[in-house]
């Protein structure tokens, strides 16, 4: 992470509590329904691991693999499910759509569309991490998070990753370019 100045956005310790306090919530929320917990891909691993031991073990676990086409940050990326749920997990059923970050929201938005055109589901709760409206482009709310991120910071950690990696840090890390990173990089392109 040479190239970036790392501070650490949540410590392990908070992302706890904040699951703790997400749980809550979800537990009257979900009660009496026919759920199914479907954590896309492999973002959600670590957030949909620690929160769904701490609901209901009537739920259902299947999963959904989005990948997404063109530039990251380009508003024009498409979204496409690669990995699909089976359906007898989905139809008829109230899912709780698990992701590491909302961001665009054009993930969350194509694997909603797939889940109840295609595969029958009766509602979908969109529950994430890191809720984060800034870049927000796809018509698409979470329903819940643990943290709403009003800064347009790139995340590493619990989940999210930089090229892969960072995945399996503990606690969650927000990369800004140093300014030396910066310059560097300008006089590399010149
Ligand atoms: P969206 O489709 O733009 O909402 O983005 C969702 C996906 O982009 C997430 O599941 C992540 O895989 C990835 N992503 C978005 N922001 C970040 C970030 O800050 N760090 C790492 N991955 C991110
Ligand atoms: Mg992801």
């Amino acid at each position: 992470m040479e190239r970036y100045e790392v501070r650490t956005l949540m410590s392990a310790a908070e992302i706890d509590a904040g699951l703790d306090g997400l749980a809550e919530r979800l537990v009257p929320a979900l009660e009496g329904k026919q759920v199914t917990a479907v954590p896309v891909l492999g973002g959600a691993v670590m957030f949909a691991a620690d929160l769904l031991r701490r609901l209901s073990p009537e739920i259902l676990l299947d999963f959904m693999r989005i990948q997404t086409y063109g530039a990251a940050t380009s508003p024009q990326k498409s979204a496409q499910a690669d990995w699909l749920p089976h359906e007898e997990n989905i139809r008829g059923r109230t899912i709780l759509l698990l992701d590491d970050i909302l961001d665009t929201g054009g993930t969350a938005f194509e694997a909603r569309r797939v889940l109840i055109e295609e595969l029958g589901a009766a509602e979908v709760l969109t529950v994430v991490l890191i809720d984060k409206p800034v870049r927000r482009a796809a018509d698409i709310q979470a329903d819940d998070r643990v943290l709403l991120l009003k800064e347009d910071l790139f995340l590493v950690g619990f989940g999210l990753d930089l090229a892969g990696r960072f995945r399996n840090l503990p606690e969650l890390r927000a990369l800004e370019p140093r300014a030396e990173a910066i310059k560097e990089k300008a006089a590399e392109e010149e």
